[in-house]
């Protein structure tokens, strides 16, 4: 082992942020040994040892206890990158349970400004705020199936007869002539799903309830972003489906976030709510399959996102807002900047002059992308 790979406890306290006697700690109870020796004789950290405190150090800022951590990291059934992609989804889960209180805390307090108190059960309930839990209820106000991107999943789904709907939500998308299960972790959301609607399963797309090749084909639109692990969640459809068709978008070509004149002018903010997700090779990869552009149409009728690029004032409407998760997922802060900005634009007639583009256009490249493997 080179030299430079061993750290001493001090070295590692400094880097880390952890103190030398929670190091000192970890050592005694036997769940992360210093098992090298500098060239001068101190006890030091191998590249193993770090690796394995690393993993630690982030379970513990998730609040996990040391017992339960001692079983995660001594986990036999899985590899290194198993694990870290575990501790990435707890990771991804905690930030945005995060945003969804400090989106239920904005609420309340506005809703405090102007003399309403919430009730003993409201408050509760921010604590346990998950996203969906949090803005299901805005979803079906503005969020319904685009025809135009119906027909294109239809035809990637080809001759499938059963067909899993995965992160089906309320059930946009979902095929009325063929067999469908739905899956969708959030109760407010399954609780919107129309009657007739097909039979929902609660559940996440990591961990699918299936055996293998139990469907013709597997599906997932506009909820591949959310998962807090998109490749395991994207190798188990694989593994349930002979067929995948993901509706997605492309965050990996340079100045993508110039493309939508939202994200450019007024929500930059955007891109760091994305800047960990896997590329779409990757995405594309774990399903083996390829990517399709998908143009928006001007009057889409589904309102994700990028729905109204050439309709800009629907922005202002606070109830397009909240059926996208963005919004909230970007702070009250930055939406308020934003949306000031853009009121302030469309005023003056900056945005028209700076968009006059995008009125002759019937449809929109904006990056979404439909995967078929
Ligand atoms: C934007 S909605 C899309 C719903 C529907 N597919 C549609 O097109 O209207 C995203 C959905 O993904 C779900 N979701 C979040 N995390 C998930 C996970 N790990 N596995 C499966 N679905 C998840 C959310 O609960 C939410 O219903």
């Amino acid at each position: 082992m080179e030299e430079h790979e061993r750290l001493t406890v001090g070295r590692v306290a400094e880097l880390s942020g952890a103190s030398v006697r929670m190091l000192h700690h970890y050592d005694r109870i036997g769940l992360v040994r210093p098992s090298a020796r500098t060239s001068a004789g101190y006890r030091a950290y191998s590249a193993g040892d770090v690796e394995r405190l690393r993993e630690v150090l982030a379970f513990r800022r998730l609040g996990f206890g040391l017992r339960e951590i001692a079983d995660l990291v001594d986990d036999p059934a899985a590899d290194t990158a198993a694990r870290l992609r575990r501790l990435r989804g707890l990771l991804v889960e905690q930030r945005d349970r995060t945003a969804a209180m400090v989106a239920a805390i904005d609420r309340e307090l506005e809703g405090r400004a102007m003399g309403i108190r919430t009730t003993p059960e409201e408050q509760l309930k921010v604590l346990g705020a998950r996203l969906y839990e949090r803005i299901g209820l805005d979803y079906p106000a503005t969020r319904r199936t685009e025809p135009r991107i119906a027909a294109r999943i239809q035809q990637a789904l080809g001759d499938a007869r059963t067909v899993l709907n995965v992160g089906a939500g309320t059930g946009s998308y979902e095929p009325a002539d063929r067999e469908v299960i739905a899956v969708e972790p959030s109760a407010v959301m399954r609780a919107q799903r129309p009657a007739g609607a097909a039979p929902c399963v609660a559940a996440n797309a990591e961990r699918l309830p299936f055996p293998d090749d139990a469907f013709d084909a597997a599906m997932a639109v506009s909820t591949v972003h959310h998962w807090p692990d998109p490749i395991a969640g994207l190798r188990e459809m694989r593994r349930v489906a002979r067929r995948v068709v993901v509706f997605t978008y492309d965050a990996d070509t340079p100045g993508w976030l110039d493309r939508f004149w939202l994200t450019r002018d007024y929500l930059p903010e955007f891109g760091a709510l994305l800047a960990d997700r896997p590329s779409l090779a990757d995405m594309a990869r774990a399903i083996g399959g390829r990517a399709e552009p998908v143009p928006v149409p001007w009057d889409c009728a589904d309102g994700f996102f990028e729905a109204h690029w050439r309709r800009p004032e629907a922005y202002l409407d606070e109830r397009v807002r909240r059926a996208v998760s963005v919004w909230t997922r970007v702070g009250a802060r930055a939406e308020r900047r934003a949306v000031d900005g853009l009121r302030a634009d469309l005023d003056s007639g900056r945005w028209a002059e700076r968009n006059r583009e995008l009125a002759a256009l019937d449809s929109a490249e904006l990056g979404l992308r439909l995967l078929v493997g």
